[in-house]
């Protein structure tokens, strides 16, 4: 297991991380569009209600500011007996914290969750830029997908 810089952690998200920059930390990815805290909590709820499906991760620095997030659904099947996939999404990490492994280890503690919940493999889509970074967290190429299997 990767280790984080001294006074990092990694934790589920909370609620109150809409005010410690999380959205922010979302943008590095993609458009997230004005969210107030209203809009926020209702969403939030939504996932947090869901537990045992949606594992939303924050890497905070030494100020508790959150700096990398990255989500993992776990996806019920009926095929392969009852299979469970893992869904890696959303994985950013703030422009000048790149580059300290801190996706890495994002990847690594959802990898973790999907194998002990029992999920046969996890998939995730991304773009070509981003091939190298998801081999070095042990994924590989699989069709139009990147998968692990367990
Ligand atoms: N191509 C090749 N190698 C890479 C890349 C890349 N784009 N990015 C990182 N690496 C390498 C690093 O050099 C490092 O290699 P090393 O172990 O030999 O030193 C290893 O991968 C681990 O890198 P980290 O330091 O953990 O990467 P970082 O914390 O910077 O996070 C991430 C990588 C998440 C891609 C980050 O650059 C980012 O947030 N980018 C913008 C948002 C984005 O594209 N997210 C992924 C979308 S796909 C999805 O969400 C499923």
């Amino acid at each position: 297991i990767t280790e984080l810089p001294t006074d990092y952690t990694i934790r589920p998200l909370r609620r109150s991380d809409y005010s410690r920059g999380y959205l922010d930390v979302l943008r590095v990815l993609t458009t997230v569009g004005e969210i107030s805290e209203e809009q926020w909590d209702k969403r939030f709820d939504w996932i947090a209600s869901r537990n045992d499906e949606y594992y939303m991760l924050v890497v905070c620095d030494g100020d508790d500011r959150v700096v990398g997030t990255g989500s993992l659904i776990v996806e019920r099947k009926f095929i392969h007996s009852l299979g469970m996939v893992g869904h890696i999404e959303d994985i950013a990490v703030e422009k000048g914290q790149q580059g300290k492994k801190l996706g890495l280890r994002i990847i690594q503690a959802l990898d973790f969750v999907a194998e002990q919940v029992g999920c046969y493999k996890t998939i995730l889509d991304c773009s070509e830029a981003n091939e190298g970074f998801y081999v070095k967290c042990g994924f590989k190429r699989a069709g139009l997908e990147m998968a692990h299997y367990y």
